[in-house]
């Protein structure tokens, strides 16, 4: 592990698929000593950790897993992960997730404001970049605390698309995907490099495409195969970001995050190129967006600012 240990504990609400993969990847490289697991429902915690935990005598650390079941057990924590959430049915409007999902980060938002209130906050729950404006105007605190994992995943599943054209070079791409964690993600691979090779030196147009294309339906292909969404890759890319932050690693990822200005818009979160470390986002990276690009990161930016404003219409954040 590079870099300097800022924090111990992590928190994790929702100890669904991703939230106890993302524990089990925590615990298992030994990132921080202790992990809170709280779920409402909460044999689902205490289960997952009992099982986790007994997986950490042979981790790093000897990592400390526990099932927590009220809210404000999970307290003085240096990171929050939000995975609560519930998955669409199939008779439900993107709307009505929308404003289940916004009730729930906002309860969340608000617990973790009371019990930790130094904590640096991930949202994964979705859809991503309208539940981190949730968790953002809740929360209140300056935006560097509040951050969205889309594009962590995003761009390790453009790498595996990339690696499934070319062959080779797997651990050595760092592909950028920016704009919104959902169908306005915008894969670059025009940016993209292996070890420094230029991908479009390896790739024509159309190959670079279809990985844009294979990229944007990697989570439909997984539920496509095991009817139910992913959690290895989601939960290794939130361990990740938090190895990232309690290391103050000071690594580069594209990351959801509340834009005031950059790239031409304010009062928005999405997902751009952004520095990760002790303070949660140390920079926003603003680079040159070719015009293509930034059409149709304009797009997604219009997509995540509607579904705020359906919120902010249904009065959803006049109480706070
Ligand atoms: N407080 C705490 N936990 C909650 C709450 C709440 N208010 N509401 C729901 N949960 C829990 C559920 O009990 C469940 O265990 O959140 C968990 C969600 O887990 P899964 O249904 O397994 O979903 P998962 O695949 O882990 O995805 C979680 O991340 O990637 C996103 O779209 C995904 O929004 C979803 C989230």
């Amino acid at each position: 592990m590079v870099g300097r240990m800022v924090g111990r504990r992590v928190g994790i609400i929702g100890a669904g698929a991703v939230g106890a993969t993302a524990a089990y990847s925590l615990a298992f490289t030994g990132t921080c000593h202790e992990i809170l697991l709280y779920d409402i429902v909460p044999e689902v915690a205490i289960g997952k950790a009992i099982d986790i935990s007994q997986s950490t005598n042979y981790s790093p650390r000897g990592t400390v897993v526990r099932g927590v079941v009220k809210p404000e057990e999970v307290k003085d924590c240096d990171v929050v992960v939000i995975t609560a959430g519930v998955p669409r049915k199939k008779d439900m409007t993107r709307m009505q997730l929308l404003d289940i999902n916004a009730k729930i980060v906002k309860e969340v938002a608000q617990n973790i404001k009371k019990y930790s209130p130094n904590a640096i906050v991930l949202v994964v729950s979705n859809p991503l970049d309208v539940m981190t404006y949730v968790a953002f105007r809740v929360l209140g605190w300056e935006r560097n605390r509040v951050i969205g994992m889309g594009g962590a995943l995003d761009r390790a599943r453009m790498a595996y698309q990339i690696y499934q054209k070319i062959g080779f070079g797997m651990s050595q791409v760092r592909p950028m995907v920016i704009g919104n964690h959902g169908e306005d993600m915008i894969p670059y691979p025009e940016i993209t490099s292996i070890a420094g090779v230029p991908l479009p030196q390896l790739l024509s147009e159309e190959d670079m495409e279809d990985i844009i294309q294979k990229t944007k339906q990697g989570g439909a292909e997984i539920v496509k195969y095991l009817k139910t969404s992913a959690f290895y890759a989601p939960g290794r890319a939130v361990s990740v970001m938090v190895e990232a932050i309690l290391s103050d690693e000071e690594k580069v990822i594209p990351s959801c995050v509340y834009l005031d200005g950059e790239y031409g818009h304010k009062d928005v979160t999405i997902g751009v190129p952004c520095v990760i470390g002790a303070k949660g986002v140390n920079k926003i990276i603003e680079i040159e967006l070719e015009p293509k690009i930034k059409e149709k990161f304009d797009k997604a930016v219009q997509s995540v600012k509607s579904a705020i404003v359906m919120l902010e219409d249904s009065g959803f954040f006049e109480s706070l």
